[in-house]
């Protein structure tokens, strides 16, 4: 049974995982950074607490807390029911067991709970979606976006990743994307068309190694310099 989701799920992962997926160093971590799509991931509330200023922007940020966190609980166990059924996609190393995996993910997501009200009064949590975000060109130094694009490659096509990638690149001089795989952790469909067209454009791309693996052979990042 292929994993399969209707909509792009709500799911978080740790401040600990966003630096291994992006390859984060302590200088990219004093950058002005948007997480795109971080839904309830704890980055946002992590980064904070360690005094480094993040604005994440997801549509998800259209509802309240509690709203949030139902959406949560309704998904949590089929994500954990298609995440046992495809065991063998995925590297059971750091995390040993599906049980695991859902226990370390909610909480993650609980600390996003726990923070999101303030962090939106504050501005952290920011309403929005690709292919047009709420921002002023040239806002920040470099966007992340995890488990979004790529990942999503049969609800989402090429061309929307296409624009994605455009609107990504007006508000930052650098967009790092993690996974390059989809749901079912073969390589995406548009990871070779987005890489011909930022490079068409004349934009340094390159795809890198990063030490975070969980879905088998997930470990690599794509990175597109702007400026
Ligand atoms: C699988 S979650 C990943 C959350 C987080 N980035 C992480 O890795 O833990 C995908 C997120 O993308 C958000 N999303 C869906 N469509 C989007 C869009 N068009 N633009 C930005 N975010 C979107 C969803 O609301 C969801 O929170």
């Amino acid at each position: 049974m292929p994993v399969e989701y209707k909509n792009i799920v709500p799911w978080g992962r740790s401040f600990r995982e966003y630096v291994d997926m992006f390859h984060l160093s302590d200088e990219d971590l004093d950058r002005t950074i948007p997480g795109c799509g971080d839904g309830p991931a704890s980055f946002n509330c992590e980064m904070t607490r360690q005094g480094n200023s993040v604005i994440s922007v997801d549509p998800i940020y259209n509802f309240d807390r509690d709203a949030i966190k139902k959406r949560i609980d309704e998904i949590y166990v089929e994500v954990l029911e298609q995440t046992r059924a495809n065991r063998d996609k995925f590297v059971w190393e750091n995390i040993s067991s599906v049980e695991e995996l859902g226990g370390i993910r909610m909480e993650s997501m609980k600390l996003f709970l726990d923070d999101f009200e303030c962090g939106k009064q504050q501005g952290r949590y920011v309403a929005g979606e690709l292919p047009e975000l709420p921002f002023k060109g040239d806002s920040f130094d470099m966007v992340l976006v995890s488990h979004l694009l790529f990942l999503y490659s049969e609800q989402l096509s090429l061309e929307f990743h296409l624009r994605a990638i455009d609107e990504l690149l007006r508000v930052a001089g650098e967009v790092r994307i993690f996974p390059l795989l989809d749901l079912n952790s073969r390589r995406s469909l548009h990871v070779d068309e987005v890489i011909d067209y930022v490079a068409e454009k004349g934009y340094l791309v390159r795809e890198e190694k990063v030490k975070y693996e969980f879905q088998k052979g997930g470990n690599r990042m794509l990175r597109v310099v702007r400026s």
